[in-house]
């Protein structure tokens, strides 16, 4: 098992050099360099040498129940913000990453590639361009050799009243957000079919296709992420015959420079979810690190809400 930086390294977003469950360190690419006996767990007796040799084999299971080692990750919209978050989690578990984007990711792929340990390559794509589209996917095979995962980022928000939307401007929100994801889904699944391996698809939606959201009028977004939220479901149906997973994250309110756009609303952001803050990229890293593995490989058409508990509803007002 040549990955396996992972969970404390994800939780940490330690970038090369991480420790395993089981106890070993790992280099850059996963290879273990030295066993070490972790603090209070060494003068073992026999019956509980035993017993760690059990929960070592549980421990390696879980590990390769999370790692993405040879895997091949594709992040539309991962040039910043959740997108690019996402981007850092997969190399961080061990897959090389393919960013498509209209826009220079924040941090350049040298970089990232120095910090990871992993292959990162950026192609510059908009989701509303069927040709840039088809140009960016081959890209990515023909760099990398295959797409095993696709996370679906890439979107836009409008936060104004139902009465004064224009159709340029709907239309827009439903070309990028519904179309763009729709197609990118597309993509991935028809070279993962190619393929014949299966794969997993996670695409953004929002706590918008839940219900409406305190203090902000985003009827038009709500209905593109409603739709994400429900080719979730029957994409999932539909390509499981060929082992392609297909599963939705919805997250709330988050601070990336989407939602600080929003100058007026960053008090409600913080106050209105029941778990009192508003979230950060780093709280949707391990919903969305599960749903790309393994251990995932029976979860498939299901919604993850990461909102601080605020589609719920609420109590406080
Ligand atoms: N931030 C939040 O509070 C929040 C909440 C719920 C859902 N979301 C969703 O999460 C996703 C990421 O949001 P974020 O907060 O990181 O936003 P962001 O604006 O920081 O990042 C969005 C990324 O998408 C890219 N993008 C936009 N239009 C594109 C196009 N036509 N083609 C290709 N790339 C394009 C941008 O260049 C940018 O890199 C979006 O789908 C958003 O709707 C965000």
């Amino acid at each position: 098992m040549r990955n396996i930086r992972l969970a404390f390294r994800v939780a940490e977003m330690i970038p090369r050099r991480g420790v395993s469950l089981t106890g070993g360190k790992f280099s850059p690419r996963g290879r273990i360099l030295s066993k070490y006996a972790p603090n209070g767990r060494r003068g073992l007796n026999t019956s509980s040498r035993q017993s760690s040799n059990v929960s070592d084999t549980t421990k390696k299971l879980i590990e390769s129940k999370i790692s993405l080692d040879g895997r091949v990750t594709i992040i539309t919209g991962g040039s910043r913000g959740i997108g690019l978050a996402l981007a850092k989690t997969a190399a961080a578990l061990g897959s090389d990453v393919a960013i498509l984007d209209v826009q220079e990711p924040e941090t350049s792929v040298s970089q990232l590639e120095r910090e990871y340990g992993s292959r990162f390559i950026f192609h510059r794509m908009d989701v509303t361009s069927k040709v840039g589209m088809n140009l960016a996917f081959d890209k990515v095979v023909e760099e990398l050799g295959k797409v095993d995962n696709c996370v679906t980022c890439a979107g836009i928000a409008l936060d104004k009243p139902f009465l004064e939307h224009t159709w340029e401007e709907s239309r827009r929100i439903l070309d990028i957000n519904v179309l763009g994801s729709f197609f990118s889904a597309q993509l991935a699944a028809k070279q993962m079919v190619k393929q014949g391996n299966g794969g997993s698809i996670v695409m953004i939606a929002s706590i918008a296709a839940h219900c409406a959201i305190p203090a902000q009028r985003v009827s038009i977004y709500g209905a593109s992420k409603g739709a994400i939220k429900l080719l979730g479901k029957t994409l999932a149906v539909e390509m499981a015959p060929f082992n392609i997973r297909v599963n939705t994250i919805s997250p709330g309110f988050i601070a990336t420079k989407m939602s600080a756009q929003f100058t007026d609303l960053q008090e409600v952001f913080k106050t209105t979810p029941p778990m009192g803050r508003i979230g950060q990229p780093e709280d949707l890293l391990l919903a969305v690190g599960y749903l790309l593995g393994d251990g995932a490989s029976y979860t498939t058409g299901t919604d993850i809400a990461v909102t601080g508990g605020l589609h719920n509803g609420r109590i406080e007002v």
